[in-house]
């Protein structure tokens, strides 16, 4: 490896010196939630805030597995996730627990099925392919921001694999709506944290309904259309109609309907859309990355379009979105709450208490990684990747509540970043360098402008 990647060092979120009380934890919160982890999170096991808000914070691999995968009776999907994220996705397959949960993902299952996923490859880089010509329409170099581009290609797949193209139409609208939304979030998760009653105002609440409804507006449009055509076909919206409650044979509500559609259209393409975003930032700092990558895409595939049979040999690009991943993760942090006393080490949990996980400090743990801050995709090789405990490395989270998209966002990734680096050159300006901010997806602050030129 070249001495520049070895020690190259992308921007991090500071996080707080302690244990911050509550009053000056939450405005370090709404600022950034990365900066209100405290830092003995990267050293430690566990960390407890006693007092207002009990809270748990969980970096090491096997009591994360204990509360995600073993004692999964005692946790729930977090009451304040689900307040903020209820107005746009109400108790859809994300936000709902037990048996509604249980019959929403088995509804959705069948779409996931990995060789299913394999023959979407063609749409997958058919978009990529496209936004590739339209980097390449410009002859000399040309300042794209680059997040705004991978939002709209990822929009785009999603649209045409998942919906049958039936949201082509809707990117710009969904777009300025979910950025709204995920703006405010954090002012609408801290009032829930401060368990301030649902009526009271706050900054941020009135965007949060306003954008919520256009989004919901949106999908209910697409779901009117399908019912008028009849609900043929194997895409997600055909699915969630034909679908009939296991227990009461009841078919979903119209909302419950809608809840889904968004949240497979919000999580189909936002989370995959930032992996791509990182991972060009990082190989614009790490160009000898890019020529690797560009020597992979030659000897796998020659001067071949790529297809499903290349993915598994994408080797080196596959590691470089593992590390893109890990550094930024897409999803950083889990939340969860007690149900029961749950014992990690010789702790005692109490019920209700609030459960973090914070994928990000997982991800740079000084106890689970050497260089824990340096970008180094050749940790993902492969004999080094299998000495890695199971949720050591967890982008996608982990137990039953895994991500349901988790192949699809692999292949896309994989086949996306490919096909983008052996069409153009991306380079780094020295200039923006862009904090990681959490608005439940982690999002560059200020954007991702980049250079891109043809290669
Ligand atoms: C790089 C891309 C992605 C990342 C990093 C990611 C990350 C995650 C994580 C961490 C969770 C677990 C949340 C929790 O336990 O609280 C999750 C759940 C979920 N993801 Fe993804 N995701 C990605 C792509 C996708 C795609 C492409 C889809 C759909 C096409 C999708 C749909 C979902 C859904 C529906 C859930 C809820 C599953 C459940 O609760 O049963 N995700 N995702």
């Amino acid at each position: 490896m070249s001495t520049s990647t070895q020690f190259l060092v992308p921007p991090h979120a500071e996080p707080a010196d302690s244990v911050l009380p509550l009053w000056r934890f939450i405005p370090r919160f709404i600022r950034n939630p990365l900066r209100a982890l405290p830092a003995q999170i990267y050293t430690d096991r566990f960390v407890l805030r006693e007092g207002a808000r009990r809270t748990v914070w969980i970096a090491a691999p096997d009591l994360i597995e204990k509360v995600l995968l073993t004692d999964t009776t005692h946790v729930a999907k977090s009451a304040i996730e689900r307040r903020a994220l209820g107005p746009a996705l109400g108790d859809g397959i994300l936000t709902s627990d037990g048996a509604a949960w249980r019959w929403q993902r088995r509804t959705a299952a069948p779409l996931f099925r990995h060789a299913d996923i394999l023959a979407l490859a063609p749409i997958m880089v058919a978009a990529a392919e496209d936004q590739v010509a339209e980097w390449r329409a410009v002859p000399w170099p040309q300042r794209r921001p680059v997040d705004r581009d991978m939002d709209e290609t990822t929009f785009k797949i999603i649209s045409r694999t998942m919906f049958a193209g039936g949201v082509d139409g809707e990117f710009a609208m969904i777009q300025s709506a979910g950025g709204e939304f995920l703006g405010a979030i954090t002012w609408e998760l801290a009032a829930a944290i401060l368990n301030l009653p649902r009526w009271m105002w706050h900054p941020g609440k009135a965007v949060i309904a306003r954008s919520a409804e256009r989004m919901r507006g949106a999908v209910a449009a697409l779901l009117v259309r399908r019912r008028a055509v009849g609900a043929t076909g194997d895409d997600i919206t055909a699915r969630m109609i034909r679908a009939r409650d296991p227990e009461t044979g009841a078919p979903m509500s119209d909302a419950q309907i809608i809840d889904n559609l968004l949240t497979f259209l919000a999580a189909g393409h936002e989370t995959t859309a930032k992996a791509l975003t990182w991972a060009l930032y990082l190989l614009a700092r790490a160009p000898e990355w890019q020529d690797r990558i560009v020597d992979e895409v030659r000897r796998v595939a020659g001067a071949d379009r790529l297809t499903a049979a290349h993915v598994v040999d994408l080797k080196i690009t596959q590691q470089v979105v593992k590390e893109a991943m890990r550094l930024y993760p897409p999803a950083p942090v889990i939340t969860r709450i007690a149900k029961a006393p749950i014992t990690l080490d010789d702790r005692t949990i109490a019920a209700g208490t609030m459960i973090i996980i914070p994928i990000y400090a997982v991800h740079r743990h000084r106890a689970l990684w050497d260089t824990p801050d340096v970008f180094d995709p050749a940790r993902f090789a492969p004999e080094r990747e299998a000495t890695y405990a199971r949720a050591q490395f967890m982008p996608f989270g982990a137990g039953p509540r895994i991500c349901i998209g988790m192949s699809f966002a692999m292949i896309e990734a994989t086949l996306l970043l490919a096909t983008f680096v052996r069409g153009a050159l991306f380079h780094w300006d020295s200039v923006h360098n862009p904090e990681p901010v959490s608005r439940i997806t982690l999002r560059p602050r200020g954007g991702m402008p980049l250079l891109v030129s043809k290669r």
